[in-house]
């Protein structure tokens, strides 16, 4: 592995095509020694619609992946007659969508199935699935979304979104509701590992799961990623909102220096506490720092804006799907190279 370090980063992108999402494009976090030190992985990556491909010599071997998130699933049975209150919004969202690439009319279920279909019959190694499967944690929804999953047989690795958890109006701070909901209801989609950190390794590359659905990162939690920085192995990084990227909204709201009360549009709607009014905390401004610093640190996956985008901050490429409620989804391949 080529390494530099982060001052001297120096970041080539070309774009072959730059208008419209859908088009190409193609960018190189190129290494560049200073001194015998190195600090970044070399590599590139290229865009071609919702297929991402990996190039990098720290890759050992060929690995596919499929990233979904939003999927919104908002089914429910008689156990979920109790939470109606806290569910009713969310339950009508999403209901009817239209496909992302057809425009042909879906819905969540169908969606996640054919992804899910898609996924093994291209046998992808891991499914990344970054949050918002479901749109509340309705009982119904989860172990129909777990059945899937099971019987689809591909490994998956799960990481909450804001809704997947969020019964609306419900009393308590985000952090108490995250961690009832997520023992009460979602324990299964984490397969025994931490639901707010967790690590996958295929062929020697990182898949790195951080929740930040509260839009705050825990100290423990940018102690993990240091820590998976420190092992010097090629990374990615899977949380459902997206990391801060100059030129964004809130909506990239893990690290934003606008997050906060003055700019929280949607607490009433989504019946939740409001943002505070001194925004991030100092941890969560430091984790998004040194992701964006992170050497070994091949890119990051994220959800919630139900929009794919591309930003690259400071040679560190965040991928954004499309929501898989209209069939979105992203298509990443890793393959070993030399440069
Ligand atoms: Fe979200």
């Amino acid at each position: 592995m080529r390494m530099r370090t982060s001052s001297t980063r120096r970041v080539f992108l070309q774009a072959t095509a730059l208008a419209g999402g859908a088009l190409p494009f193609m960018g190189c976090a190129h290494a560049a020694r200073q001194g015998g030190a190195s600090a970044r992985v070399s590599g590139s990556f290229a865009l071609d619609a919702n297929r991402v491909r990996f190039f990098s010599p720290a890759i050992r071997k060929p690995l596919n992946v499929m990233v979904i998130a939003d999927t919104h699933l908002f089914m429910d049975d008689a156990r979920g007659e109790p939470f109606k209150t806290y569910s009713g919004r969310m339950a009508k969202g999403y209901n009817k969508t239209r496909h992302f690439k057809t425009g042909a009319p879906t819905n969540p279920q169908e969606s996640f199935e054919k992804t899910l279909g898609l996924a093994k019959e291209s046998r992808v190694d891991l499914l990344a699935l970054a949050g918002d499967i479901v749109s509340f944690p309705s009982q119904a929804g989860i172990e129909w979304a777990h059945a899937r999953l099971k019987a689809c047989g591909v490994p998956f690795l799960y990481v909450a979104g804001n809704h997947d958890w969020h019964y609306e109006g419900m009393a308590g701070s985000e952090m108490a509701l995250r961690a009832e909901w997520t023992e009460k209801r979602l324990r299964p989609l984490y397969q025994g590992s931490h639901p707010l950190m967790s690590v996958s390794e295929i062929n020697g590359v990182r898949f790195v799961a951080i929740d930040d659905s509260t839009y705050e990162i825990l100290p423990e939690q940018l102690a993990f990623f240091r820590d998976q920085v420190a092992s010097g192995l090629p990374l990615m990084l899977l949380m459902h909102i997206p990391l801060y990227a100059p030129g964004r909204d809130v909506g990239f709201g893990c690290g934003h220096p606008d997050w906060g009360a003055k700019s929280d549009k949607n607490w009433q709607i989504e019946r939740r506490p409001k943002w505070p009014a001194e925004g991030h905390s100092a941890t969560t401004l430091a984790f998004r720092r040194e992701v964006f610093a992170a050497p070994n640190l091949l890119g990051v996956f994220a959800g919630h804006t139900h929009q794919q985008s591309l930003d690259c901050v400071d040679g560190v490429p965040q991928f954004v799907t499309e929501a898989n409620a209209a069939g979105g989804y992203l298509s990443a391949e890793f393959h070993p190279c030399r440069l």
